[in-house]
C-alpha cells in the first residue's frame, strides 16, 4: 500500500493550490504597478482560479467525509527583472501542477479508489489547458517584451483564459 492517504495527499495538493493563487497575486500586484492593466487583470483572474481549484478539493473532502485541513499563508514575490519572469514563473508553476494532478491520479488508481479518480479527471484536463494557455503568454510577451503595451492590445483582444467551464466540479461555497 502506498503510504500516504487520497485524502492526505489532496490535503497537500489544497495548499499547493491556495499557494499558486498567492503566487498570482504577486505577479498580478507586479504588473499593476507597472501600470500594464490586463496583464494585471489576468493573473488576478488566475489567482481566484486557483483558488477555486482549492475550493473544488475542500468540497470533494466534505463529500466523502475526510478531515479538511486548511494551509498557513507564504509571502509570495511581488517584485521581478522584467515583464517576462512572472510568466515564465508562471509556465514553469503549471507544470509543476501538472505533475502533482498526475501524481494524485495514479494514487487514486493504485488505491483503487474510483470517485478519486473520476474527481481527478478534470484537473487532468484542466492542465492541459494551463499549461498551453501560459505557453501561448510566453510566446507573446517574449516576442513583445520591449513593447508590453502590444500585450495589453492582445490581452484586451484574445482575452485569453476567460469564459467559464460547465463541466467543472462543485467548489465548496459555491462557484465565483
Ligand atoms: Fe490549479
Ligand atoms: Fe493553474
Amino acid at each position: 500500500m502506498p503510504e500516504k492517504s487520497f485524502a492526505d495527499a489532496l490535503n497537500e495538493q489544497v495548499a499547493n493550490e491556495f499557494a499558486a493563487s498567492q503566487q498570482y497575486v504577486g505577479a498580478a500586484v507586479y504588473y499593476d504597478a507597472e501600470t500594464l492593466p490586463r496583464l494585471a487583470h489576468f493573473f488576478y483572474r488566475q489567482a481566484l482560479e486557483e483558488r477555486e481549484h482549492a475550493m473544488m478539493m475542500i468540497q470533494y473532502l466534505l463529500d466523502v467525509d475526510e478531515e479538511v485541513r486548511i494551509p498557513d499563508i507564504k509571502s509570495q514575490q511581488t517584485s521581478y527583472d522584467d515583464g517576462v519572469a512572472p510568466v515564465r514563473m508562471a509556465l514553469e508553476q503549471e507544470k509543476v501542477v501538472g505533475e502533482e494532478i498526475y501524481a494524485l491520479f495514479e494514487l487514486a488508481r493504485e488505491t483503487k479508489d474510483y470517485r478519486a479518480e473520476q474527481f481527478m479527471q478534470w484537473f487532468v484536463k484542466e492542465q492541459v489547458e494551463e499549461v498551453a494557455l501560459m505557453h501561448d503568454l510566453l510566446n507573446v510577451v517574449e516576442r513583445s517584451k520591449d513593447n508590453l503595451l502590444l500585450v495589453e492590445d492582445y490581452m484586451a483582444r484574445e482575452n485569453p483564459g476567460g469564459g467559464d467551464d460547465p463541466t467543472a466540479p462543485p467548489a465548496a461555497g459555491g462557484s465565483m
